[in-house]
């Protein structure tokens, strides 16, 4: 049996990167084969890094536990949970900070960016140990599998090292997990800026495709997406080095139509035309999954007990293996 487990942040609003890049490859993957048992977390304890008002995490929790259902993750195949819901994430994590060494944590690039970009702001110490949280979620479902983005390379080998050290220390305890990186042209770039992946952080609006955009703001980022200003009959062509805004196009217009960014890039001379046909296909492959996400976000009862059934398998998991943890290093039973 092969365990596979990932995580989203419930932080700003779900996004075209979100389902492209990431959800749509777990939903692919569930059923595909019995051998996997899937794991979906919604990471609401890691939004607390950046979270300073109250109502925000959870009002959040349950838009993005509506855009799992509506994307097609499915309770029967997948356990869908939330961090907060099984208490053992935390208790992990703080064993997985006496493990991790400060010098690692200070080297991660992603605490770097982060806190540079908060100067003179409130860095909390949670921002910087988050990678031992981290590495909690992944450990404590034994997972083998975690399909991430390539930003999230680094945080996926800090668990590994995190496991190697433990192990080291009390016996063999922790399972190894490796990343796996969705296949290529899965990541969305913004529209406003193609060098730069399609994120919640991203400077404007114009650039991020949220799943709840209706039909007319869709066509209209899409129309307004960043070109270059090629011309003549190979101007549509896939280059990603030469012409990010374009390739980045003609890969969710792949995408969207289970094609290939070369063969779509043969469709069209015009970028007007290209433009058109990439907002056209993401409207019709979002309009389904929009109908049931409005569905789902006003039945709250329903929601709330999708994510127990998944709470309850997550913690009867989780339980075993902080357990374990517990008994390796010998703390005393209670
Ligand atoms: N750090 C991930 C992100 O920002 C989210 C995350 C938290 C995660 N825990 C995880 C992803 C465990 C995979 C597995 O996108």
């Amino acid at each position: 049996m092969i365990r596979v487990l990932s995580c989203t942040q419930p932080t700003g609003n779900a996004h075209l990167g979100n389902y492209l890049g990431a959800w749509r490859n777990w939903v692919k993957g569930q059923g595909q084969d019995t051998e996997r048992d899937n794991f979906f977390g919604i990471v609401d304890l890691h939004a607390l890094t950046v979270t300073e008002s109250p109502g925000v995490v959870g009002a959040a929790t349950v838009d993005l536990a509506a855009w799992y259902f509506a994307v097609g993750l499915d309770p029967e195949l997948s356990t869908v949970f939330v961090q907060s819901h099984v208490p053992e994430h935390s208790q992990l994590a703080w064993l997985m900070e006496c493990t991790l060494s400060y010098g690692e944590l200070s080297r991660m690039t992603q605490f770097k960016d982060k806190s540079a970009k908060r100067e003179g702001h409130f860095i909390s110490a949670g921002l910087f140990t988050y990678p031992a949280l981290m590495a909690a979620d992944i450990l404590l479902y034994d997972a083998n599998e975690v399909p991430v983005g390539d930003d999230q390379r680094q945080h996926v080998e800090i668990t590994r090292d995190a496991a190697i050290r433990f192990n080291h220390r009390f016996g063999d305890t922790l399972v190894l997990p490796e990343a796996v990186f969705p296949p290529a042209g899965a990541r969305v770039m913004d529209l406003q800026d193609p060098t730069s992946k399609m994120s919640k952080s991203s400077s404007s609006d114009a650039g991020i495709v949220n799943l709840a955009d209706p039909p007319e703001a869709i066509m209209k980022k899409f129309k307004r997406a960043v070109t270059d200003s090629d011309t003549g009959p190979d101007a549509v062509r896939y280059d990603v080095a030469a012409k990010p805004g374009v390739s980045s196009l003609l890969d969710i217009l792949a995408a969207a139509t289970d094609s290939t960014a070369e063969r779509v890039a043969g469709e069209y001379t015009r970028y007007g035309d290209l433009k058109t046909a990439t907002g056209e296909a993401i409207v019709a492959l979002l309009e389904p999954v929009q109908q049931r996400y409005r569905e789902l976000i006003d039945d709250r009862g329903e929601l709330a007990r999708l994510l127990a059934v998944g709470g309850a398998k997550a913690r009867q998991v989780a339980g075993t293996t902080l357990r374990r943890a517990y008994d390796a290093i010998g703390l005393l039973p209670a």
